[in-house]
């Protein structure tokens, strides 16, 4: 058995967790500071980076008590090292660095990308290959097939926003504040999907994604009508983007010959799109795997349990590799 202590702090969630064997999570600890960036409609990266300093080791202790551990019983310590923002990604790093030298345990550094992926993989270790797989976060929007080999190939991303921040701008537009994923999700629900028929951007055109232009129709449809009901353009724009997220996932599993469709990221938690892969993947007698809520979102435990993978794979990361804000998915293409 390797217990993994897991660190996250590429934005603005200061997490840790502990994970066995890549899977069992045995605590999952998250502070968010979304109170402290909430005023300013963003993440601050110097606020960011100050707040994961300040809470970092309370976070680390909390997520061992919580496992009911102590350092002596952390096998390994990881901590995601990129994308993300830099000052955010040092305190992480730094904090995981110092712990494994300390307690002479192997260091990992974690792809935030890759661990966004697994996260679904931790709710079914023993899922067949190959998946189709959709990262929808607030800094990226990707389709990746994991081949049977266990090796990534990149279908297409996104040429302007990703998901997660379309449906912040738009919240942001509407005066409904940060983060604006949850709350249009939950104003939604109310809300009439079908009441205004905005753009699917690049819906059938390949695998790349572009949100920014319907993003710009919601703006000028408020705009032109300043009376109509905030819920019904939730609604209508959370459509649109499920819409365009769900066709691709599927055509990309289709092409690739893959069975099981998986999302994962911060916009993975969005109850629309969920129903919608649920209901696409019975109809089509394919299963799905969606990370838990808490799974989605930031979390330590997606890091933790990556780099279980990867210490198998690659061994350990030598101290000497810094945190890389601009970080890619490892693809084999
Ligand atoms: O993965 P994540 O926590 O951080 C990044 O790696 O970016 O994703 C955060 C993003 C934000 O843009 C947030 O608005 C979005 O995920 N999000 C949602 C929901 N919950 C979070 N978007 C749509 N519906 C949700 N329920
Ligand atoms: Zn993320």
């Amino acid at each position: 058995m390797t217990a993994i202590l897991g660190i996250e702090t590429s934005c603005d969630e200061t997490a840790a967790a502990i994970v066995e064997d890549g899977h069992d999570i045995r605590s999952s600890v998250v502070s968010s500071q979304v109170d402290l960036h909430a005023r300013f409609g963003g993440v601050v990266p110097e606020i960011a980076s100050r707040a994961h300093a300040e809470l970092v080791s309370g976070v680390v202790e909390e997520a061992l008590v919580e496992a009911g551990a102590g350092f002596g019983d952390v096998d390994a310590v990881a901590a995601c090292h990129g994308p993300g923002l830099a000052g955010a990604l040092l305190v992480g790093v730094s904090a995981a660095k110092a712990m494994a030298l300390t307690l002479d345990v192997p260091y990992v550094g974690v792809n935030h990308l890759e661990a966004h992926l697994h996260a679904a993989w931790l709710e079914d270790p023993a899922v067949e290959l190959p998946l189709a797989v959709l990262i929808v976060s607030g800094g990226h929007t990707m389709v990746v097939i994991v081949e049977a080999d266990a090796r990534y190939r990149l279908l297409g991303q996104t040429v302007d926003d990703a998901a997660g921040e379309a449906f912040d701008k738009v919240a942001r537009f509407l005066g409904l504040g940060y983060p604006g994923g949850p709350v249009i999700d939950r104003l939604a629900a109310d809300g009439d999907p079908a009441a205004i028929a905005f753009p699917r951007p690049m819906r059938h055109d390949g695998y790349d994604f572009s949100f920014s232009g319907l993003k710009t129709a919601v703006i000028n449809h408020v705009r032109r009508h300043p009376d109509v009901e905030v819920r019904d353009v939730a609604a209508s724009f959370q459509e649109a983007v499920v819409d365009v997220l769900l066709t691709k996932l599927v055509a990309a599993a289709d092409e690739a010959g893959a069975n099981t469709l998986v999302i994962g990221g911060g916009v993975a938690a969005n109850s629309r799109l969920r129903a919608r892969v649920t209901e696409v993947a019975e109809d089509s007698g394919r299963p799905a795997l969606l990370p838990r809520l808490a799974l989605c979102t930031d979390n330590g435990a997606m890091i933790a349990a990556t780099a279980w993978w990867r210490l198998q794979s690659d061994g350990p990361t030598p101290l000497t590799t810094g945190a890389s804000p601009s970080l890619r998915l490892p693809t084999s293409d």
